[in-house]
């Protein structure tokens, strides 16, 4: 006794401390160990007979027996959910706010056996699900219980969009089926969620809290099965939304399934995210966080930093730091309450694990692991630390979702900016350093939805979460994470023809009163600030709506395509103006267009046989569209979010990019005003693609941008066929962005083709606004697509 204490005292080993699991297994027993499929608030047999198992990751044990669900069921399901959806809507703001609140206090009530049940099922600690995951979710569901209530009063401009389809990881279980179902149901929305199949235990349970809670039946039901389950969700005729949570190969799926149908989209993805530590950082701090980055739900974690990026002057300083951490790290049995990593969630990933770092060490990168072994009764991987790892290894590329950080030194900020953008992805980044000013210079600077500074996974219901580039699109967290479960009421107000202009029996400009306006020369397009022949050297004849012949324009391809996105990123003028010199220039426009009036009003009576006055009036709103957006240049700005940590959280709208416009075909001038403004107010560089039956307004419009002070670059005009272009634009990798007006091919085919660098999109799916009424044609909802929001996470007050 007396050595075994004394050894005790030497070694500090922690005896195990089990979190007593016996109220879980009670309830997988009350179910017979056999889950059925939960529709309509009653629990229904799959009509395949089909059931999978799900095991505990710690131990390998059977746990229970799952239902494999297939499109009859998905049918059934959707069917409820629709059925339930007017009642939802029409009990009101109030009501609803009273359910969730319901959510959120039963889940509270039941938090411990909601955690033990994820650290089984999932084999994350039980410290994490006991401290982060649960209480995540049910701040998440208080805080939508407010949003519910406020719905009517807050967002009344929007309205719900219908059934929503939901898919989630296995990485957070029931966070992530919070962050779907909180703010969906909220809105008014009804809900098909399929958790994934290696860890639907805990939505199982949830199930049964809306059962307890009495939540009407078929507001929300839940469908388990594996990717064909989901595929099936995602095909559904009746299905508004699909937000979706995993890889990116299968964002990339779902993005091209549901192009051109009008199903709403959010995607949040992979990641490969840096965390940045610079000289001056406290190193003791960074070790801490880089344990949360990394080792934190065994690395399996969207927005893990993975990608350590530390100034070459305190590299092998640092390194040496968490190697000493590592060897510290406990790793065992989930429940075990004294352990830091649990186990890999089931058998396939720790597998992709093993072949990820087998690739490092194969590519050169040198290994370093604690000298300690795992246990061996579960799917475990220690903490891994690369280094020697050259930017382009393909560890330093791919996401590996496990407990693997893979670093590299840089010598300067440019540089550490450089790194930590060479990545297809963007979703998170972390900035260490004591200097303030150093953070927030370099925050901007990150192509990331979330910027955390000096710490790292801090989430929050009140704060956006979400990616830019291949990490998907969309927000989850925050009033920006409600638009994904909305849609403005005008929407409903599209057409499915464009409105009928009235022409009339005049031939030229002149016998209306207008100056007469030739076009002897083919006109070029706009490159770079200046005037370029086309590649291919062919002009195409345009005819006024009359057919009577007015011109030549340039007929583009793919070559001058190229050109113009070369010269759109070469362009950092415009978006390093502020919101207010961006305004100033857009005033001086307008003030120039004012000026040619009557010459663009001729043009456009040339081209459509209108009445004068109507064309008049198209110029004169023209003008005042310019005005509203120079107006909201420096107006349309972020929110300071409450969250619950010590910190104030900016939510600041960024410029997208380099993006594409294909601008509508009616209202030639108002048209190409109406997408091209609100698109540069943000900052973005473009490429216009005009009209292509009435591209004149568009050639003539090279002279005010000339005459205005708009920086070569910042408008690229270049016309000829509308949807070949358009195809070369949306396939571009180095567009970042797509706007697209026109028929509902189009946009099927504008919507698939993004897929491949996940693109933004925004297009009409075929139906029509009416440019020239301000409700339709210009505000704020514009400016939301030509950008995105970043979240920065700012110590305060700690
Ligand atoms: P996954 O993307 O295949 O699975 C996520 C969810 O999508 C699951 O519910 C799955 O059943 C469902 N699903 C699969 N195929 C589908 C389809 N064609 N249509 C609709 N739904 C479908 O991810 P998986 O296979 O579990 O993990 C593979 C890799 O993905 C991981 O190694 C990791 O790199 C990454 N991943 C990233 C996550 C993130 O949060 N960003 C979460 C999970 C995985
Ligand atoms: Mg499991």
């Amino acid at each position: 006794m007396k050595t075994r204490i004394k050894e005790i005292y030497k070694t500090m080993e922690y005896g195990p401390a089990p979190e007593d699991a016996s109220e879980a297994i009670q309830f997988l027993k009350k179910y017979n160990n056999k889950f059925n499929l939960f529709i309509n608030g009653k629990w229904v047999t799959p009509s395949s007979g089909e059931y999978y198992d799900s095991i505990n990751p710690s131990t390998k044990e059977k746990l229970a027996q799952i239902s494999e669900a297939n499109e009859a069921d998905v049918d059934k399901a959707v069917a409820a959910a629709k059925k339930a959806l007017p009642k939802w809507v029409s009990i009101g703001a109030h009501q609803r706010a009273r359910y969730l609140y319901a959510l959120a206090r039963q889940i509270q009530k039941h938090s411990r056996l909601f955690s033990v049940l994820e650290s089984l099922d999932n084999g994350k600690p039980i410290r994490e699900t006991r401290d982060i995951d649960i209480p995540i979710v049910v701040r998440h569901f208080y805080h939508h219980a407010g949003w519910a209530q406020l719905r009517d009063t807050e967002l009344k401009d929007y309205k719900e969009l219908g059934v929503i389809g939901q898919i989630i990881p296995w990485n957070f279980p029931l966070m992530m089926l919070s962050w779907k179902i909180a703010p969906a149901i909220a809105m008014g929305n009804t809900i098909v969620l399929k958790p994934a199949e290696a860890t639907s235990l805990t939505a199982l349970l949830f199930a049964e809290i809306c059962q307890q809670i009495g939540l009407p039946n078929g507001v929300v039901n839940i469908i388990t099965g594996h990717g064909s389950t989901g595929a099936a969700i995602v095909n559904h005729k009746d299905v508004s939304k699909i937000a979706f949570t995993g890889s990116t190969e299968v964002g990339k799926i779902i993005r091209r399934a549901t192009a051109g149908t009008g199903k709403k989209l959010s995607l949040e993805l992979g990641g490969k995210s840096p965390f940045i530590v610079f000289e001056d950082a406290d190193l003791d701090s960074v070790v801490e966080g880089i344990v949360d980055a990394i080792w934190f739900n065994q690395g399996q974690v969207c927005c893990a930093g993975s990608r350590l990026l530390v100034q070459e002057s305190i590299a092998e300083k640092l390194y040496k730091k968490i190697r000493a951490r590592m060897e510290n790290l406990r790793i065992g049995n989930a429940l075990d309450k004294s352990i830091d990593i649990g186990a890999i969630v089931d058998d396939t990933q720790l597998k992709t694990i093993k072949e990820m770092v087998q690739l490092g060490v194969d590519e050169g990168s040198t290994l370093n692991q604690p000298s300690w072994a795992c246990p061996t009764e579960g799917y475990y991987y220690p903490p891994t630390l690369f280094t020697d790892v050259s930017p382009s290894a393909t560890i330093a590329q791919e996401e590996i979702f496990g407990p693997v950080l893979v670093a590299m030194s840089f010598r300067t900020h440019k540089e550490a900016v450089k790194l930590a953008n060479n990545t297809r992805y963007g979703l998170a980044c972390s900035i260490w350093t004591e200097n303030i000013n150093l953070a927030l210079d370099i925050a901007p600077q990150i192509k990331a939805g979330v910027a955390w500074i000096n710490c790292t996974n801090v989430f929050d219901a009140a704060a956006g979460f979400g990616g830019y580039r291949e990490s998907g699109f969309g927000r989850e967290g925050g009033k920006e994470g409600l638009m994904e479960y909305l849609k403005p009421r005008i929407n409903n107000e599209f057409t499915d023809e464009p409105l009928p202009i009235s022409i009339n029996n005049l031939d030229t400009p002149n016998e209306n009163g207008l100056p007469s306006l030739g076009i002897d020369r083919t006109t070029k397009m706009y490159i770079g600030g200046k005037q370029a022949r086309p590649d291919g050297g062919y002009s195409t004849v345009i005819n006024s709506v009359k057919g009577v012949y007015i011109g030549e324009v340039s007929k583009g391809n793919r070559k001058d395509i190229r050109n113009a996105v070369e010269a759109a990123h070469a362009n950092n003028k415009w978006l390093d103006m502020t919101g207010h010199s961006r305004a100033q220039v857009l005033y001086y426009l307008a003030e120039n267009l004012m000026i040619r009036r009557e010459e663009f009003a001729s043009r456009i009576v040339q081209m459509t046989n209108q009445n004068k006055s109507d064309a008049l009036q198209e110029v004169d709103l023209s003008i005042e569209r310019i005005y509203t957006y120079a107006a909201l240049a420096d107006k349309y700005d972020g929110h300071v979010h409450h969250t619950i940590h010590r910190n104030v959280t900016l939510a600041m709208p960024e410029t997208l990019g380099v993006m594409g416009i294909i601008c509508p075909d009616e209202s030639p001038l108002l048209g190409f005003i109406s997408t091209v403004i609100p698109a540069i107010t943000m900052g973005n560089s473009v490429i216009v693609i005009p009209s292509e039956k009435l591209p004149f307004s568009a050639t003539d419009f090279y002279q005010v941008l000339e005459t205005s002070d708009v920086p070569a670059g910042t408008v690229n005009i270049v016309t000829g066929g509308k949807d070949e272009l358009a195809q070369v634009l949306a396939k571009h990798d180095n567009v970042d962005a797509i706007w697209y007006f026109g028929n509902k091919e189009g946009c099927r085919e504008i919507e698939f083709l993004s897929a491949d660098n996940m693109k933004r999109t925004w297009v009409n799916y075929g139906k029509y606004r009416n440019w020239l009424d301000k409700a339709q044609g210009e505000g704020q909802e514009f400016l939301k697509h030509a950008s995105q929001i970043k979240n920065i996470w700012i110590p305060y007050g700690a």
